[in-house]
């Protein structure tokens, strides 16, 4: 008998430490649609920096040319090319992620087949569909 009750046995402590703890980043096998996932949430936080910018534009816009010049002289700067870019990445790769996510609200892609495959057609389609209209802006005159 201790101070507080019974002794605990041995085979209760070992039962105490056996018990699972919950799981730790390093304790995880990465997997594709862990990485997706992580994206996803990046990439929603990065769309709110992107919907500032497209507000400053808006606004420029309305304000009249010299405002919209000096937006014009940022977003056709390298960096701002860089920006606008990741910002058009972003949009994409987190509207394919929501689609995803869609279809698993209707109860399909769940299969761990099926799971893969929806996350390489999310990033490869993210990749891809910004590429295009990036080649399909300049084509058209928008990238001058
Ligand atoms: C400017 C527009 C958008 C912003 C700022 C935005 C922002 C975000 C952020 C910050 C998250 C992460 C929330 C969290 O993990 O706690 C998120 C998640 C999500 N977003 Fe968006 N989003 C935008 C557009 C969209 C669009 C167009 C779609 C649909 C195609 C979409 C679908 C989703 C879905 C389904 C989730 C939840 C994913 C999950 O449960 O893991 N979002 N969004």
């Amino acid at each position: 008998m201790g101070p507080f009750g019974p002794q605990p046995s041995k085979r209760h402590m070992t039962a105490r430490i056996d018990r699972p703890l919950s799981p730790h980043l390093q304790t995880y096998r990465w997997t594709l649609t862990m990485v997706l996932s992580i994206i996803n949430r990046v990439t929603g936080v990065v769309l709110y920096f992107g919907t500032l910018l497209l507000a400053w534009w808006l606004i420029a816009a309305s304000s009249g040319p010299g405002a919209y010049a000096s937006v014009q002289a940022f977003t056709g700067s390298f960096i701002g090319r860089i920006i606008v870019f990741g910002y058009t990445w972003a949009l994409l790769q987190h509207l394919l992620g929501g689609i995803r996510h869609f279809m698993w609200d209707l109860g399909y892609g769940f299969k761990p087949t099926e799971r893969e495959a929806l996350s390489w057609v999310a990033l490869i389609g993210g990749i891809s569909l910004t590429v295009l209209l990036w080649i399909a802006a300049y084509a058209i005159g928008g990238g001058r």
